[in-house]
């Protein structure tokens, strides 16, 4: 097969000829698709995007942010634990919103999860929980919960639709996997996919990195890669029509996460913000979170990459870290701000650069997995767009309650594993059962010491780090305890169900009623 001369001359124009080295060893179907792959590449952006993204990276312009950076004022900030008063009417608001269908939420599920190391979607995930639940099942089992709290108390049907942005690579199996478990119990069509855009690797001087003969590597664009996709896609005109007025923006990745959270929506409804970002405190320099900061007055997320340590180091005078809002990815935007967003802003975002190690085909044909960087991918940052809100806001959660993302395999003293975002889980529903009365004992029949919960009791202020592990008999397993979100959302309504009774873990309650799987044989 001949290749098309204005395919040749675009290639040739953009300084890409390179990909064309290979093209005579080709089967005519590698060369239809490698066709169709080059015709589909805007190669001129392509080109320009390399160029500002380099140049945006430089060292020097980074240093210049760190000197340029200032934490979040204490004026927009609302916090779960200093504002414990105004939680529940932020929680009433955020609720009546649910119940008018106000509220949508989005996933962003498009990423590789190549830490963890996994072929197929990371919200395809079972973490090891007693049920087996996916990342996936428990969202959706949370948004489930949350419309009939909203229809219970506010006597009327509603709905929260679900949009989730996958990418080329994790689209058809993302859909397969919701149809084959029957959306989880939500209606199909609310359940809305869309699917995000790609942008070639490139190696340092800007050519396209081929990773075959006939096949050029290519990434998803990051999820900043959101708005782009919204507008190409019709998401904005279908919030539009289903009257969405708010979204919830989260990473599939936190087992935690609080999908449509009602106190974060109705905080930021209350705040009349357009925009609003929750955080936990970050405690450790080094830890892998950006911070929520402002940058030459304008709100930002800094990255873990894109900080120095010096400045990640920096203390205020209470000793805690300085930039402590750590971004836990949890976003909120208005409708009205997101189609600014899409139609205006998105072309101002720049794309930032991450150096990977990226297979690729040598002269001779020969594939190479190079043992460090050797070139970029270009993602642009769901973040991004703080920068053009009116009103920011931010939010300010407890880690144990609300944040476990799962980045990497399970290893000896690894972070964000499965292993520790299943303990957190588990963590978090003991102490849910101990808050609404309920009593843990062990083998021998021996009371566990019982630790409240942080957020919901009056006695907070016994907390301590060891809520977090719950150390038993000397091992640093938790307590094993799972409660199906279609049970409890957020630790409401387990008082007629465990109060004043003990239980000897695995304790699994789910709507069939309260399970004790050791005593019970299973
Ligand atoms: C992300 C945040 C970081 C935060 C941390 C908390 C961004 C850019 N960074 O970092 O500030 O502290 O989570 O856990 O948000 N995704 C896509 N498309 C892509 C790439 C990623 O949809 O092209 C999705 C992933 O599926 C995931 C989320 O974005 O749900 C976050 O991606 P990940 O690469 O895990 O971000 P982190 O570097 O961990």
């Amino acid at each position: 097969m001949d290749l098309s001369s204005s395919v040749a001359r675009t290639v040739s124009e953009a300084g890409q000829s390179h990909l064309l080295q290979f093209w005579s060893e080709l089967t005519p179907e590698e060369q239809a698709a490698m066709t169709r792959d080059l015709e589909a590449m805007n190669f001129r952006e392509i080109n320009g995007f390399f160029k500002s993204a380099m140049e945006t990276s430089s060292g020097s312009k980074q240093e210049k942010m760190d000197a340029r950076m200032e934490p979040v004022p204490r004026d927009v900030l609302g916090s779960v634990t200093r504002d414990r008063d105004s939680v529940r009417d932020w929680e009433a608001e955020g609720l009546q919103c649910i119940s008018e269908s106000k509220v949508s939420v989005l996933l962003l599920a498009g990423g590789q999860g190549t830490r963890l190391g996994v072929s197929y979607p990371k919200g395809m995930y079972d973490v090891g929980l007693p049920s087996h639940k996916t990342l996936f099942q428990i969202q959706a089992e949370r948004i489930v919960k949350l419309q009939r709290l909203a229809e219970e108390k506010h006597k009327r049907k509603c709905c929260i639709p679900w949009y989730i942005m996958t990418s080329g690579r994790t689209m058809d199996s993302t859909k397969d996997f919701f149809a084959c478990h029957n959306y989880f119990g939500l209606s199909k069509n609310n359940v809305v996919f869309f699917q995000q855009g790609m942008l070639p690797a490139m190696d340092y001087s800007g050519k396209i990195i081929l990773e075959g003969k006939g096949k050029i590597s290519m990434a998803p664009d990051g999820n900043g890669g959101l708005y782009r996709a919204l507008g190409n896609q019709g998401i904005v005109e279908d919030m539009e029509q289903r009257g969405v007025e708010f979204i919830h923006i989260y990473c599939v990745d936190n087992i935690l996460v609080k999908v449509a959270d009602p106190a974060f929506v109705g905080f930021c409804v209350q705040k009349g913000a357009d925009c609003g970002a929750k955080v936990v405190e970050k405690t450790n320099p080094t830890e892998a979170v950006g911070v929520v900061s402002k940058v030459d007055g304008r709100y930002q997320v800094v990255e873990y990459s894109e900080i120095t340590l010096a400045t990640a180091e920096k203390r205020s005078a209470d000793g805690r870290l300085m930039f402590n809002a750590g971004n836990v990815a949890n976003h909120f935007f208005s409708l009205s701000f997101l189609r600014d967003v899409v139609q205006t802003f998105e072309p101002q975002l720049q794309h930032h650069v991450a150096q990977k190690k990226i297979p690729y085909v040598d002269a001779q044909g020969r594939l190479i997995k190079p043992d460090k960087p050797n070139g970029i991918k270009m993602e642009k940052f769901v973040f991004d767009i703080f920068q053009f809100a009116k009103k920011f806001v931010v939010y300010e959660v407890l880690r144990e309650d609300e944040f476990s993302p799962l980045k990497n395999a399970d290893s000896q003293d690894g972070k964000d594993t499965p292993t520790t975002a299943r303990h957190a889980l588990m963590s978090l529903h003991h102490r849910w059962v101990l808050t609404a009365g309920g009593h843990f004992i062990d083998e021998n029949g021996t009371r566990v010491p019982a630790i409240p919960s942080v957020s919901r009791s009056a006695a907070a202020d016994r907390v301590s780090d060891a809520a977090h592990t719950n150390l038993k008999d000397g091992t640093d397993l938790p307590i094993k305890c799972e409660i199906s979100p279609l049970v409890s959302y957020g630790g409401e309504g387990l008082e007629a169900l465990v109060a004043g009774q003990e239980f000897c873990p695995t304790l699994v309650i789910d709507e069939k009623g309260v399970h004790e799987l050791v005593k019970n044989g299973v």
